[in-house]
């Protein structure tokens, strides 16, 4: 297969940018190679043509995604983050462009991007709905939303207990919210999932984490395109 050049802009992070961004990883490296990595596999089997990934954080998702794809769009405002994913980026079989922005305002045209991926940040993003209506305004109609998501539990008990935990859990990892209803977000703003599966696995260190949403979306028929 031939291979594109890469396209990879650098980006200057502070310190303390620097250190959160190691800390994330190093954080999540259990979960991510007993459960995360797999999961991040089967979802992004289906990424396609050109793919918005927003709040790409440390490009976890990068290996995951097929060596045919047409071009990755790392969307996120810290440049910590983004400084991480850009390393990570190098030897790739496609081409990958870092933008530092907020999922509230892509700097993307209209219907321009084929599949847009959101993993384990529409729990982070201050207004996941403003940050939906853009994935809709960026997608073309017959694109693809791919979500991995930890979100609010079904369970009263759990759920109660992600509702105390949220305000300090909150403070404590950069603005991450454990009780968001992900599932409803998604569709209120035009989306239909084909597929979703909720998933708890008892590897992962915070039982609030749980469960996680895995699930493949598209604009639902003679939905209005977001703005
Ligand atoms: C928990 S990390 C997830 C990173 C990555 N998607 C992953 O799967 O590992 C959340 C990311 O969301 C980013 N973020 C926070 N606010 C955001 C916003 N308003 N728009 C886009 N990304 C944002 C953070 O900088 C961080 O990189």
């Amino acid at each position: 297969m031939q291979r594109r050049p890469q396209q990879v802009h650098a980006v200057r992070p502070g310190p303390l940018g620097k250190l959160f961004a190691a800390g994330y990883d190093l954080f999540l490296a259990g979960a991510e190679r007993e459960v995360f990595a797999a999961r991040r596999r089967r979802l992004l089997e289906s990424a396609r043509g050109q793919v918005l990934d927003v709040g790409a954080g440390t490009g976890a998702n990068l290996a995951h995604y097929p060596d045919d794809v047409g071009e990755v769009i790392l969307l996120d405002p810290s440049a910590g983050m983004l400084e991480r994913a850009r390393r990570k980026a190098f030897g790739l079989p496609f081409p990958t462009r870092l933008v530092r922005e907020r999922a509230e305002h892509q700097p993307l045209e209209d219907r321009s991007v084929d599949t847009v991926v959101f993993t384990l940040s529409l729990c982070t993003i201050a207004d996941p709905d403003a940050a939906l209506r853009e994935a809709r305004r960026v997608l073309r109609p017959d694109g693809l939303l791919l979500v991995f998501e930890h979100v609010r539990a079904a369970d009263p008990r759990l759920a109660a207990w992600q509702d105390r935990i949220a305000p300090l859990w909150k403070l404590v990892s950069a603005g991450c919210h454990l009780n968001r209803d992900t599932r409803a977000a998604v569709e209120a703003q035009g989306f239909e999932f084909d597929w979703a599966e909720e998933l708890v696995d008892r590897r992962i260190p915070f039982p609030v984490l749980q469960p996680q949403l895995v699930g493949r979306a598209r604009p639902a028929p003679g939905s209005q395109m977001g703005r």
